[in-house]
């Protein structure tokens, strides 16, 4: 019987087709879903990031975080595709609840570096995991995080360095307002 035959008989028989097409292990399909999970979390974590600076009137800030809200979701679906393409099955999960209030920008910046820092850690997970597991295919995909969050960390670093230099002065934050809303 060919592969074509094969699938249609399973489709007639009502088998999901992850039975018979995944190329993926279930273990790493459930770690990625895990981490469709994480990006989905991030996405929102920003998102309530640049609410609270909307509440502060920091137009610039909240824009930035809300662009960096919109990369996470796309971080989420690159996953999501990834699951899908290897024949995998795509289970969501419930989104835990950021926190809405922050004590300064300062704060939030410091935690915005902080939470990428774990991201790192989890990808460098995901990436040993695909060694564990000799799946090159995965491994290969993840190697595109890897790139991403070191730029993810660098971005966060700079910001929050530029954040602490300035400290409470009310004129510097208004000048680092202004640049981060020409973020694109
Ligand atoms: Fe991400
Ligand atoms: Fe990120």
């Amino acid at each position: 019987m060919s592969h074509y035959e094969r699938i249609k008989q399973n489709k007639n028989n009502n088998i999901d087709r992850t039975e018979v097409m995944q190329m993926i292990s279930k273990t790493m399909e459930e770690a990625l879903n895990k981490q469709v999970n994480r990006e989905f979390y991030s996405a929102y974590l920003y998102l309530a990031m640049s609410a609270y600076f909307e509440s502060l009137t920091m137009k610039g800030f909240a824009k930035w975080m809300r662009i960096q809200a919109k990369e996470e979701r796309m971080h989420a679906e690159k996953f999501y595709d990834y699951i899908l393409a290897r024949g995998g099955k795509v289970t969501l999960g419930a989104i835990e609840a950021p926190k809405a209030k922050w004590a300064s920008p300062g704060k939030v910046f410091e935690e915005v570096y902080a939470h990428e820092q774990k991201v790192t850690g989890m990808i460098n997970a995901l990436v040993e995991l695909s060694i564990k597991e000799k799946d090159h295919a995965s491994f290969e995909m993840l190697q595109w995080f890897v790139k991403e969050q070191v730029e993810e960390e660098e971005h966060a670093s700079a910001i929050l360095s530029q954040v602490s230099c300035i400290g409470d002065v009310p004129g510097h934050l208004f000048y680092l307002d202004h640049h981060l809303g020409k973020r694109e």
